[in-house]
Formats: C-alpha cells, structure tokens, sequence
C-alpha cells in the first residue's frame, strides 16, 4: 500500500505574514498564512505602501472565473502588483498585457511551436539533452541540484528554441535571474522595492538586464534577417500580424518576455518537485514501482510548486465577488499557489498525491487566454529528468540547507545541495 505523505510540507510558515512583502518569502511560501485568508477572507484587500492597494483572490473555483473573464478582468494594465503610468505600460507591453483580439493575433505567430503536439515531436532530442545534463551532474555524489541540473536543461531548451549558440547559455540564465529575480539582491544589483530604479522603469522587470537583452535580441535579429533559421527569432521576424512586422521594440519585449519565462519557471518547478521527493523518500519508491504514475507526478509537482505565484489583472467595472465589492481600475491579483492549495479546489491539498484523479491545477494559470505557452515544454523536460535521474540512481538525499528567492511573486530555491544514493 502507498503511503504518499500526508503532508508534503514540515513546515506551512507563519499564519500572520505580509503576502506582498519579498521577504515573506524568504524562508518558503507562508501557506498558513494564505490557508488563513482563505478561510477568513478569500477576497483580501491589501493596502500598499507605496501603491494603489489590491484585491487578493485566493480560493479557486474564484481565481478560475476571474482568469475566465477577460472583459471584467483586463491585462491590459499590468500583470504583476506594480503601478505602471500609460507611458510606462505601452513600453513595456508583451501579449502577456495584452487582451483579445490583439493578444490572439500575438499568441499565434508563436503558438505553433509549443503545441502538445510539437513538443511531443522533440521529446527525443531533449531526452537527449537531459540524459547528458543529469550524467554529467552524477559524476560527483554530491552537488548542487539546482545549479547543475535544474538550470542547465531549461537553459539549454531555451538556447534551442531560440537558435542562439550554447556560448550565450549562461548569459541567458543570468538575464532571467535578473528578471524574475528583480526584487533578490542576489540577482541583480538593483531590487526594485529596495533601491531606486526609476531610470528603468521604462523596459521590461525595471530592470537595467533588460537593456542587455534589448542589445543581444537585436543582434541576433540581424543574423536571422540575413540568414533565416528554423527558430523562433526568425518566425518573430516575419510579417505575421496583419501582414505587418513586429516593430523593434515588440521583438525586444517579446525576447525578453521568452527569456524571463523560459528559464527560472521550469528550473524551480522541477527543485521543488525534487525537494519534494527527498523528503518523503516513499514518494521515489511509488513512482519507480509504478512508472505509469510519472505524468500525474509531474502535474502534482506543478501544482505543489506552484511557482508563479500570482498574476495580476484589473477590474474594468464594478462587480462583486463574495459580498466585496471591487470596482473599476482596482487591481486583481489570482494567487495561484493559494487555488492550488484550496480545501475546496483539491482534496487534501496538503497531500501529494500520484494518484489524484483529477488535478485541474493553476499552477500555468487556466480556462484563459494567457494560458502558459511553455506549458507542454515545461512538463516534458520535468518529466525528462524525473526520468533520467531515476534510470541511474535510487534517489536523492538532502545535503543541506537550501535557500528561497527572494520574492512574493516567483516562488524560487536558489540552491540544493544533494547526495546520490545509488
Ligand atoms: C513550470 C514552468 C512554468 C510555469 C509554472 C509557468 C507559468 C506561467 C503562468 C502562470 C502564466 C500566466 C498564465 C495566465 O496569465 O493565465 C504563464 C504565461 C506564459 N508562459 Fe509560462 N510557465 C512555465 C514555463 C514556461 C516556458 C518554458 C515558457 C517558454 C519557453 C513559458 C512562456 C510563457 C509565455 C510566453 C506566457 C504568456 C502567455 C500569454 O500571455 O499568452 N512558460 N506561464
């Protein structure tokens, strides 16, 4: 008989942490915290300091119909907490703040290439890059998970997918650090709640990354221009909305846009998804008896990990959710890891369950256009390692601390040391 563990988490943190605060995050997601809110207040207020103060909604049969619901519930204005002026906004804009019909015509000049159906066609390849990422770690017992398995693979993929040669790999890795990583000081040297960056404000993340990404994505559109590859640089290039080209400055957002979701996301989901199994070794021991589980596995570790942890939008009227009455212009902000863990979404959520039946996770958000695109992908290479490590090893131990980004909105371990029990 299984005996999946009752509660994949020690500890659920704190039950009284500021959820917008970075360093809430530091020690792990406050789950007590949001596992409170949802029991005494689903649809939360927050007052910001230094904001407009937003609507938190954290059960989710809620966040589903507000992802549902484009026209009450713009992107248009943001999807992260930040205030952005409409300069700012239209600067920064990738079909991620966009609405349909314009973000459909966006989505489609990339939508082609990250099918379920084309990623399936390149599983052999990545199995491949996956096989060579995960022997190359175990010729060691000991090492650092995150560092040298988690982050090469989905930095290699990306590296692919765009066309970029595998000397720019690491580069590509520290840019999306700098991004997603933006309020860490481990990152970048300029968090944005704790220096000032103004000077920024006009490119993607605040974030002065950013502008090196602008450079090398113009580079790398010049060498496609001149000779076209099977890439995504190049079909960016082409006249595909409305016969019309992407400006330069929606090519260099839509790489950026690529090169912050690309990366860390999948990198943390498969951490976690280890951390996971270390701590309930009986969880390896499942999954190498019934190998038939590994798909739901990997949909469990998305919705345990639940990386993003929130995503923002805006009201566009008046409406009411739960008695509370949220008006035009309030912010909006579906806290993913919250109606991933919802007694009302899942049962015992606390549990991670190979054998849920169904596992309708938000984990990529849901039942919206915005959709991750990444999504197949994602699965695919989290599965690939799960694999690969469990042909050649018995399991994993934990060899030390790890450590959590700092952040409220990406749910990140920055380190994992390891030990191989062969
Ligand atoms: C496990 C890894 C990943 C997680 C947890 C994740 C999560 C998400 C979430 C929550 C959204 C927003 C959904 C919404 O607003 O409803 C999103 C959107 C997006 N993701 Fe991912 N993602 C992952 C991997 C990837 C990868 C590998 C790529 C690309 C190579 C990618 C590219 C994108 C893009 C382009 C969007 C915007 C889609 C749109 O606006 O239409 N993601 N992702």
């Amino acid at each position: 008989m299984s005996t999946y563990a009752d509660n994949y988490l020690a500890n659920l943190g704190p039950d009284d942490a500021d959820i917008t605060s970075h360093d809430a995050y530091i020690d792990g997601v406050p789950h007590a915290t949001f596992a409170r809110l949802r029991a005494e207040d689903p649809i939360h207020w927050t007052e910001e300091a230094d904001g407009t103060g937003f609507w938190s909604i954290l059960k989710y049969h809620d966040a589903l119909a507000v992802s549902r619901d484009v026209a009450t519930f713009t992107s248009e204005k943001g999807i992260r907490l930040e205030d952005m002026d409409e300069e700012e906004a239209a600067a920064r804009k990738t079909m991620m703040e966009m609405d349909p019909p314009e973000h459909t015509r966006y989505r489609r000049l990339v939508n082609k290439g990250f099918t379920r159906r084309t990623v399936e066609t390149f599983e052999e390849p990545i199995r491949q890059l996956a096989a060579e990422v995960v022997e190359k770690a175990l010729q060691t017992d000991e090492f650092d998970f995150v560092h040298d398995i988690a982050e090469e693979l989905p930095m290699r993929m990306l590296g692919r997918l765009l066309g970029t040669s595998d000397e720019h790999g690491r580069q590509l890795v520290d840019w999306g650090d700098a991004l997603l990583g933006n309020t860490d000081p481990e990152f970048t040297d300029f968090p944005v709640d704790l220096v000032d960056t103004d000077e920024f404000r006009m490119v993607p993340f605040r974030s002065p990354a950013s502008i090196e990404i602008f450079r090398f994505a113009q580079e790398q559109a010049s060498d496609r221009r001149a000779c076209p590859k099977d890439d995504i640089i190049s079909q960016l290039l082409e006249p595909a909305v409305d016969g019309v080209p992407l400006t330069d400055l929606e090519f260099n957002n839509f790489f950026t846009l690529l090169v912050a979701a690309g990366n860390d996301t999948t990198r943390y989901t498969m951490t976690h998804g280890v951390w996971n199994m270390m701590n309930h070794p009986e969880l390896w021991h499942t999954l190498r008896a019934r190998p038939e589980l590994m798909d739901k596995a990997v949909e469990e570790v998305l919705r345990t990990s639940s990386v993003t942890m929130h995503f923002r939008r805006t009201a566009t009227a008046d409406i009411e959710m739960r008695g509370k009455q949220i008006k035009a212009g309030d912010k909006v902000a579906m806290w993913f890891n919250s109606a991933n863990h919802d007694e009302d979404g899942f049962d015992n959520p606390f549990r991670f369950d190979m054998d849920r039946e169904r596992n309708d996770h938000m984990a990529f958000g849901r039942n919206g256009p915005h959709l991750c695109l990444g999504a197949w992908l994602a699965r695919m290479e989290v599965r690939l390692v799960f694999e690969e490590l469990m042909k050649r090893i018995d399991h994993l131990e934990p060899n030390g601390e790890i450590d959590h980004l700092r952040s409220n909105f990406i749910a990140g371990i920055k380190r994992m040391p390891v030990k191989v029990v062969a």
